[in-house]
């Protein structure tokens, strides 16, 4: 029997991979015009490193993680997510509390949920993470930095939601209320894990996607209207300075986000043409997270987005046409091909040759289908007079150039 892939693990044929590396090197430029600078981080941490930071209520960690014992039986696990490990990594180096570090990571994660389109087992984020401020300024850079960098890439129509979740000293109030308004509600037509999300995490219950949930929880108490002075402020400053910036939002109020780290601003960006999986991206402000972790109080904030769904939405780049292609004939034309194949590419150039013994039309075929710009055509008689027939497959021409004048006959074409 054939071994398969596992389920919601998928290959990246060559065609997907370009599409992967052109997100990479895009996120690279435009993140690095904002001073984020690349980390990279285990894809294995101690899963107490995930429990303590996500949060143990939340659906990540109680239900989705890939975790397993290791040969000592620590408790290990595939990260879920990026933004933990860049805090581990933080703490551990011990950089200074009072500058700004910016980060840039990416790579797979793993969550146990239920393979459907835009959703998989092991799936990829572009993370980006900021310590060390608290001002609103560098929430609304942040958020700028990951508009501008979905426009480059071409994603088509999307939004921008926004939300406040308030800090350590205001929430706590708002879950009470919160709390007191789910209780007086008909209970029985809660969904199960909203039933049980009423007491131990009841703002999660404002981000079921069920119906009836919805309904119910219509009038609810609206976080962004019962924060305290201090996080309305902050708030405030972040908007207008996305206004200033001439950046669309919409406000949603019910916008919670899964994970359990955070505080004041968040946001999620979101397409209608990925199906059900409509969040391409979201992030926000964690200023308790480091301290919570047992580094120094820093704030931070950071965003990830899903290179699954992007790649749904994103333009194909274009890509890159082969230079050349040698077909050859007869013994001594293989080994020319060989050479010169080799020499093309220790000069710069991308192409191939024939690599399996077949008559001159079928190479010639394989050449159309390489789509070279240029075949490179050796035989008996090129041979001989240690030369290669040139054709230019833009124009038909086709040429005769002694090998050692090759390169230079190319490079007049390269420019
Ligand atoms: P998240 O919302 O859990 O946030 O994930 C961010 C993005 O990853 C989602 O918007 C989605 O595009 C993508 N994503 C999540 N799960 C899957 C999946 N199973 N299959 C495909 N794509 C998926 C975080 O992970 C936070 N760490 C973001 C963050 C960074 N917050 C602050 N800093």
């Amino acid at each position: 029997m054939n071994i398969s892939s596992i389920k919601g693990f998928a290959d990246l044929y060559p065609e997907q991979s370009e599409l992967y590396t052109h997100m990479e090197n895009l996120a690279r430029n435009v993140f690095s015009r904002f001073g984020y600078a690349e980390l990279r981080t285990p894809i294995v941490e101690y899963t107490d490193l995930f429990c303590r930071s996500i949060g143990t209520e939340t659906d990540v960690v109680q239900k989705e993680m890939y975790s397993f014992p290791d040969r000592k039986n620590r408790s290990l696990t595939l990260r879920p997510e990026a933004t933990a490990g860049v805090m581990r990594s933080y703490i551990q180096s011990k950089q200074g509390a009072d500058a700004v570090h910016k980060y840039f990571t990416y790579g797979p994660m793993f969550r146990y949920e239920r393979p459907q389109k835009g959703r998989m087992r092991q799936f990829h984020q572009l993370n980006c993470e900021c310590l060390g401020s608290s001002s609103a300024h560098t929430d609304a850079e942040l958020i700028v930095m990951l508009m501008h960098f979905l426009s480059e890439l071409e994603v088509g129509s999307i939004e921008l939601q926004i939300n406040t979740l308030g800090c350590s000293q205001c929430r706590p109030q708002y879950r009470n209320k919160l709390t007191s308004y789910l209780h007086e509600l008909d209970s029985s037509k809660l969904c199960a894990d909203c039933l049980r999300r009423v007491d131990i995490n009841p703002l999660r219950v404002l981000d079921c996607k069920i119906p009836t949930c919805k309904e119910l929880t219509e009038n609810a108490p609206r976080i962004d209207e019962n924060v305290c002075p201090e996080c309305a402020k902050h708030f405030d400053v972040v908007l207008n300075l996305l206004d200033s910036a001439k950046l669309a939002y919409v406000r949603n109020a019910r916008l919670v986000r899964g994970l359990d780290y955070y505080s004041r601003t968040t946001f999620e960006v979101v397409s209608h043409a990925v199906g059900s999986q409509s969040s391409i991206a979201g992030g926000g402000r964690y200023d308790g997270l480091v301290k919570q972790l047992g580094g120094s109080d820093v704030p931070g904030l950071g965003f990830a987005c899903g290179m699954e769904r992007l790649a749904m939405l994103m333009k194909k780049p274009e890509s890159k046409r082969p230079f050349f292609h040698v077909v050859h004939m007869g013994d001594d034309a293989l080994q020319v091909a060989f050479a010169v194949s080799l020499q093309l590419r220790r000069h710069g150039y991308c192409g191939d040759m024939a690599h399996n013994p077949s008559s001159f039309k079928s190479q010639m075929r394989q050449a159309d289908k390489a789509n070279a710009r240029f075949v490179l055509i050796l035989g008996e008689d090129e041979c001989k007079s240690q030369s290669v027939a040139v054709k230019n497959m833009d124009d038909g021409q086709q040429e005769i150039v002694k090998i050692i004048e090759l390169v230079s006959f190319l490079d007049k074409f390269s420019l």
